[in-house]
């Protein structure tokens, strides 16, 4: 990939499509651009647009922003989200007045709170047209399809590999328009879902275009690795079509919630029904399902036994009560019991 090709399809596309009439491009000011940047970290333009016209309106420029009260500021921010942007940006509008001047080199930039390698990135090409790599989140998605970089931008090694990319094909020459074209193409275009390639002006070097693989870039986020459990609940049913239900503990999952007697495996379950000297008709062991909770997945099977002779007594040692499946209503139960029950419950119907 030459850069000056790259370079040239992406500013002859601006010319034409780029966006040249957003409020903080006319006029162009530092203090506009990284109010703007900071605003469009995690939000989209059209939302932010309002906003920015309300912000500068109050808050025209730097002094003015340094020396509001920081509740303010927070107020004009109300319902952008993510606030610690509004403090940060307060904080670091009165670290600028104390320095005397608007930064404008990378090391002084990124010093302030707020600002990251890649916001400090767009001010220094967009305010000053000095050359500098950007990597938000747009400008991920256009270089790992156009490049195939496999792996999640958010990873140390692709993001590495994906800054060295934004720095390779940044121009000396007209790097603001540059930066926004990226960033524009990667709006309006290179869209993370149904992505209008047919129009792209990167297509005939897009590595992920010619593969016919767009949809594979860039790769999602890895599904976090969570330990899993093992357990057996009893699903013990008298004559009555009840089944006893066990009250869980009123912390860990399901905390409070009403649940199946629980027990390491089917062999325990068994052996507990054994010593409550009932006579047992019936068992059958239903198939493992899983459960996901957050930081574990719990995979449970269900010993099914139907018993005669049972008696009270069942329900001294814990917290428990025989529930009628066909009538049972108004208790809160863990949410695979409710399935479990509802299984039973039909197959009672159907058989
Ligand atoms: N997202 C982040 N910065 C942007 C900008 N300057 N224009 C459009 N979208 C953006
Ligand atoms: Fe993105 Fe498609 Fe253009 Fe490649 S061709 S950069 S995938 S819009």
């Amino acid at each position: 990939m030459q850069p000056n090709d790259f370079q040239d399809k992406l500013l002859t596309w601006f010319d034409c499509y780029g966006r040249k009439n957003l409020p903080w491009q006319n006029p162009v000011t530092p203090y506009r651009v990284w109010l703007s940047e900071t605003m469009l970290q995690q939000t989209q333009v059209a939302t932010v647009i309002p906003y920015f016209n309300a912000f500068v309106a109050r808050f025209p420029d730097l002094p003015s922003l340094a020396q509001a009260p920081v509740d303010e500021v927070l107020q004009y921010w109300a319902g952008l989200g993510y606030y610690a942007r509004a403090r940060n940006l307060h904080k670091a509008a009165q670290l600028m007045m104390a320095q005397g001047r608007f930064p404008d080199t990378l090391a002084d930039l990124t010093a302030l709170p707020g600002i990251g390698l890649s916001t400090a990135g767009a001010i220094l090409s967009i305010a000053f047209n000095n050359s500098h790599p950007i990597l938000d989140g747009n400008v991920k998605r256009v270089l790992s399809r156009h490049q195939a970089i496999a792996g999640w931008p958010g990873s140390s090694q692709t993001s590495k590999q994906l800054w060295a990319v934004s720095a390779f094909l940044t121009p000396s020459e007209r790097v603001a328009d540059y930066t926004q074209a990226i960033m524009d193409l990667g709006a309006t275009l290179c869209t993370r879902s149904k992505p209008n390639c047919p129009a792209c002006p990167l297509q005939d070097s897009c590595q992920a275009w010619l593969l016919g693989r767009v949809s594979d870039y860039p790769s999602p986020k890895p599904a976090k690795t969570i330990p899993s459990r093992q357990i057996t609940f009893l699903m013990l049913r008298n004559s009555l079509n009840e089944v006893l239900l066990e009250k869980r503990p009123p912390v860990g999952i399901w905390g409070g919630l009403w649940s199946l007697p629980e027990f390491a495996d089917a062999e325990s379950a068994m052996a507990w029904c054994v010593s409550q000297h009932m006579t047992v008709s019936q068992q059958q062991l239903l198939p493992s399902k899983r459960h996901t909770f957050s930081h574990f997945h719990l995979d449970y099977s269900t010993l099914l036994v139907d018993a005669q002779n049972l008696t009270d007594n069942v329900m001294d040692v814990r917290q428990m009560l025989w529930y009628n499946i066909g009538l049972g209503k108004g208790l809160a139960l863990a949410a695979p019991i409710t399935q479990l029950l509802q299984q039973i419950n039909d197959e009672d119907d159907h058989g």
